[in-house]
């Protein structure tokens, strides 16, 4: 494939216990390019935020490059690096879930923007909060 073929897409999330709401989002975020690129926060970053994983950022990290429709991913540490991380890497669309909708409608001077709708009941949180109320499992030898 020629460079100019070559279309990119950058995404940005946490993508704690990765479940199927992060599959569909990043399977339709690589349909709309030949390069799907994922900033993942940090967990320094996400501390800033008030927000704790239940995985590591490494392991974050090895499940995103695990996915057949991820081909890069590296380190968002910092609120304002979307602009300078969209020109480094030649970002031609921007995509995030449409709970983010108009939250970054000012990365449309460097890309396209797109919010894709959300795959409904899945989140991070609804499932440590399914596991909290699990009842506790007795395995036995
Ligand atoms: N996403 C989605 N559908 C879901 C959950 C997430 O499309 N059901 C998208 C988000 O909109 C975002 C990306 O996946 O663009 C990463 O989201 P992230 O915040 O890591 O996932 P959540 O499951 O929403 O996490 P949390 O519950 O911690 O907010």
């Amino acid at each position: 494939m020629t460079a100019q073929a070559q279309r990119t897409v950058l995404t940005y999330g946490t993508f704690d216990l990765f479940h199927p709401g992060h599959v569909q989002l990043l399977k339709r975020a690589r349909e709309l390019g030949t390069r799907l690129v994922v900033g993942l926060s940090t967990d320094e970053f996400n501390a800033l935020k008030g927000k704790q994983s239940v995985m590591s950022f490494e392991d974050r990290k090895a499940v995103l490059e695990a996915c057949r429709y991820v081909d890069e991913v590296f380190a968002e540490d910092d609120w304002d690096q979307k602009v300078p991380d969209a020109i480094r890497l030649g970002a031609d669309v921007f995509v995030m879930g449409d709970d983010w909708a108009g939250k970054f409608d000012f990365m449309a001077e460097q890309c396209h923007v797109v919010y894709l709708a959300r795959t409904p009941d899945v989140s991070s949180t609804e499932i440590k909060q399914r596991m909290r109320a699990a009842p506790a499992v007795v395995l036995h030898a």
